[in-house]
């Protein structure tokens, strides 16, 4: 499954729309309209993260965006009942699994496979049965690879935030290194390779150079640069950096 010779396909995260629109209570910016646009200028998917909390994206989101997303849709959700409920509704074409804790800013971690493999497997085998493939968000681990492939998931998406907040070049490269030993063990067992948080316009070259990993999830760097030139504008200059 090695995709060495294809570009890197491009998740863009669109919660920090909803943000925006939070900030204030109304209906703008509309993130439906800002998936339409990241479209526009090349994503390969839409990713949006129902929270327990709704600090950004709300149900109505999801169940529009999923009548409008054209290329594929992406649900980041967390094991609570009525996430759940919400996701086996609209059936999203992917659904990532992900840890969440109310007083945190962003996820902050990935998710402890090995430790709910029961609970996990049981939510997986839900989710597939209407369709959706699943995606585990973890930590570059070898246990959570294993464990994920235990639990039935498709594909494991490789928490790139230690890479992304490193301090020192010695710290990236370790952190980097261990990104890409994953990266060749959850291909070498069957499982799709995806990475994402935290990367940037500065950071995410290395990652694509990975040949495992086939498609990234990007958010706040992307809406950042969309608030100066346009969210088309700001995913087709990220698509250029993926390329291979
Ligand atoms: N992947 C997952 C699982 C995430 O939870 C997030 C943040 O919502 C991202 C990728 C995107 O992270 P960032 O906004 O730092 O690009």
């Amino acid at each position: 499954m090695n995709e060495a010779n294809q570009d890197v396909k491009l998740g863009v995260n669109i919660d920090h729309i909803a943000t925006i629109r939070e900030a204030r209570g109304t209906d703008e910016p509309d993130p439906v309209f800002g998936a339409y646009l990241a479209e526009l200028g090349g994503a390969d998917c839409i990713t949006v993260h129902l929270r327990e909390d709704r600090r950004h994206i709300q149900d109505r989101d999801v169940i529009i965006l999923r009548q409008t997303v054209s290329t594929r849709m992406n649900l980041e959700m967390a094991r609570a009942e009525d996430v759940v409920e919400v996701a086996l509704k609209i059936a999203p074409d992917q659904a990532t699994l992900v840890p969440e804790r109310r007083e945190e800013v962003t996820t902050e971690g990935g998710l402890d496979v090995a430790a709910e493999k029961s609970a996990l497997m049981d939510l997986v085998k839900r989710l597939k049965e209407v369709g959706t493939s699943v995606s585990m968000f973890i930590d570059p681990d070898h246990a959570q690879i294993d464990a994920s492939r235990d639990v039935g998931a498709d594909a494991v998406e490789i928490h790139t935030g230690t890479y992304a907040n490193a301090q020192n070049p010695d710290d990236r490269q370790r952190a980097l290194q261990e990104i890409m030993k994953s990266a060749e063990y959850a291909d070498s067992v069957g499982l799709t390779v995806l990475a994402g948080h935290g990367l940037t316009y500065r950071n995410v070259r290395p990652v694509v150079e990975i040949p495992q990993v086939v498609e990234l999830n990007i958010g706040h760097s992307i809406v950042s640069r969309a608030a100066f030139v346009g969210i088309e504008r700001a995913v087709r200059e990220m698509k250029e950096l993926l390329k291979r």
